[in-house]
């Protein structure tokens, strides 16, 4: 029985579903771990979590098939980029299996909460690891947990398949050795402030630069960035202070494979726009956010359109979303299902 939710209106936000999962690590080891209907931690104020940013998160979706069965959407590769996030602030990496059996735990004991198909709405899981324990030095905590909740949610920027403008950012994101590329909470809270600036002046949200050089683009907000050159090659930027978006990398086969595009990892210079005839920016949240315009400085560059979806970036999407709600052949081993 599907709960009394308004899927067709969801936004991104946060309603509290009947069960999640948490595990507990200590002496060297995690345990079985199980679901629990409290939605509250219980952890020591000495917890690094608390004092270091000493966690790591991740984001992914589960998807209703039209036949109502519901798919995970590469979820090894989630549970892969957490181990490079836990292994980078010296936490306790949790195995592929775990994550991907937790994953179907939480999403099963939420059943009535995954959006019926049709609807655009998804059940967002958020899986996380925290240092916790009592502790008060600069070390790695004595114990951790490694938890999942999960949400329904719907379009992450307003309006779905809409162009949105952004903004790029006087702040740096990463460091070119920071932890850029792992999914740690540091690298959002600093992204707060330049979010926040961005919004108030009307933009979705900010653009980061590389940090050495300023002078290429790096991220979109919590989005990897893509665009289309004028001569047809899908493009993203290659950077070790990017997060390495599992969308992006999806887009990047699909890009080739389904619609015979070159494919490139490179530069993408922010006064070279001109070369670029759509963009966009993706991830689990923003799935494929168009970017009618990006504003840099005094200059105001438009795309494909301020209001209109661009061909390949349309194709992608489609691309993209049938797989992902089983209705497009996927690629060997991209779909796990839940039930
Ligand atoms: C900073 C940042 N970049 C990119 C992404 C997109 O990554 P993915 O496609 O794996 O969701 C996210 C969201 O997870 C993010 O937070």
């Amino acid at each position: 029985m599907a709960k009394d939710i308004d899927w067709a209106n969801l936004g991104f936000g946060y309603i509290k579903t009947d069960k999640r999962y948490i595990s507990h690590w200590k002496d060297g080891e995690w345990d079985k771990g199980t679901l629990t209907e409290d939605n509250v931690l219980h952890i020591s104020e000495g917890s690094t979590a608390l004092h270091y940013g000493q966690q790591c998160f991740e984001g992914l979706k589960a998807y209703r098939a039209k036949d109502g069965s519901i798919n995970l959407f590469r979820p090894d590769q989630n549970a892969q980029r957490m181990q490079r996030s836990c292994e980078r602030l010296l936490m306790p990496t949790i195995p592929t299996e775990k994550f991907i059996e937790a994953c179907r735990q939480v999403v099963s004991a939420n059943e009535e909460f995954v959006p019926p198909y049709g609807t655009g709405g998804t059940l967002y899981l958020r899986p996380f690891v925290i240092g916790v324990g009592d502790n008060v030095g600069v070390h790695a905590a004595p114990e951790y947990i490694f938890s999942i909740f999960c949400t329904p949610v719907g379009a992450y920027f307003k309006g779905g398949l809409q162009p949105a403008n952004f903004i790029v950012s006087d702040y740096d994101r990463a460091a070119p050795k920071g932890t850029g590329a792992a999914k740690v909470g540091g690298n959002y809270a600093s992204s707060l402030l330049p979010g926040k600036e961005a919004q108030k002046r009307n933009f979705a949200d900010a653009i980061y630069l590389d940090p050495a050089t300023h002078t290429k683009i790096e991220e979109v907000g919590a989005a990897n960035f893509f665009a289309i050159t004028k001569d047809n090659r899908f493009i993203t930027p290659f950077s070790p202070s990017i997060l390495p978006s599992i969308t992006k990398y999806s887009l990047l086969y699909l890009a080739e494979h389904r619609l015979g595009l070159e494919v490139e990892e490179g530069d993408v210079y922010i006064d070279q726009l001109n070369d670029y005839k759509e963009a966009g920016a993706c991830g689990t949240a923003a799935v494929i956010t168009p970017i009618g315009g990006i504003q840099n400085g005094d200059d105001f560059h438009v795309f494909h359109s301020e209001t209109e979806v661009g061909p390949v970036t349309r194709q992608l999407y489609d691309e993209l979303c049938g797989i992902q709600f089983g209705d497009k052949e996927a690629p060997e081993d991209w779909i796990v299902k839940v039930k």
